[in-house]
C-alpha cells in the first residue's frame, strides 16, 4: 500500500474519531441536553475545512488516475467526485443551522439533529465504501507512474503557501478538539 492510500486511511480513522464525538454532541441534543458549544463548533470547523481542502483533493487525484486505469471501476464505484460534493454540502446546511441557532432562532431540535445525522451517516457510508472498494482497487491497478503523479500533485499542492497556511489552521483545530476533549 502507497504512503498516500496510508495517509487517506489514517484521515478516515480521524474522521471517524471525531465523528464519535459529534454523534455524542448530537446525542445531547436529542436528550435535551446541551451540547457542548466549544467541541461543535470545533468539529465543525474541522470538517468544513479539513474533508474539503485536502483530504477528498487527494482522493479525487486517486479517484481520476483510477478512472483512466479501470474499465471495471465505474460498474463498482459510484462516483466519489459527486460524493465529496454532497458531503461538503451536508455539512454546510448543518453549519448554518447551528449558526441561526447560536444567532437565536428557534430552529427546531429535530431540524438540527436530522442535518448533523445526515452528515455522519453519509460520510461514514462513504469512508466504507472508500476503504473496501476504492482503495484496495487503486491499489491493485494504479501503476508507480501514477502513484508518482499523484504524488507531485500533493507535494506541490503541499508546498504552496495558501495552501500550507490552510494545513496548519486544520491543524490547530485539530490540537483544539484534543485539548477539549481532556479538559
Ligand atoms: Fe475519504
Amino acid at each position: 500500500m502507497t504512503a498516500i492510500l496510508d495517509s487517506l486511511k489514517y484521515e478516515h480513522s480521524m474522521f471517524r474519531r471525531y465523528l464519535d464525538l459529534f454523534d455524542g454532541e448530537m446525542d445531547r441534543f436529542e436528550s435535551g441536553r446541551t451540547p457542548d458549544y466549544e467541541l461543535l463548533e470545533a468539529l465543525l470547523d474541522y470538517f468544513l475545512s479539513f474533508p474539503d481542502e485536502w483530504h477528498h483533493q487527494k482522493e479525487d487525484l486517486v479517484y481520476d488516475a483510477l478512472s483512466k486505469r479501470s474499465a471495471s471501476m465505474k460498474g463498482r464505484l459510484s462516483d466519489l467526485r459527486a460524493e465529496h460534493v454532497r458531503l461538503e454540502e451536508g455539512v454546510r446546511k448543518f453549519g448554518q443551522h447551528i449558526a441561526q441557532l447560536r444567532l437565536g432562532s428557534d430552529l427546531p431540535m429535530t431540524t438540527i439533529v436530522t442535518a448533523g445525522r445526515r452528515y455522519s451517516q453519509l460520510l461514514r457510508r462513504h469512508m466504507l465504501k472508500e476503504d473496501d472498494v476504492f482503495f484496495p482497487l487503486a491499489d491493485e491497478c494504479l501503476t508507480e507512474a501514477d502513484w508518482e503523479v499523484i504524488r507531485n500533485h500533493v507535494e506541490t499542492a503541499e508546498t504552496d503557501t495558501d495552501q500550507s497556511a490552510r494545513l496548519t489552521a486544520i491543524a490547530d483545530i485539530a490540537e483544539r478538539i484534543e485539548e477539549i476533549e481532556v479538559e
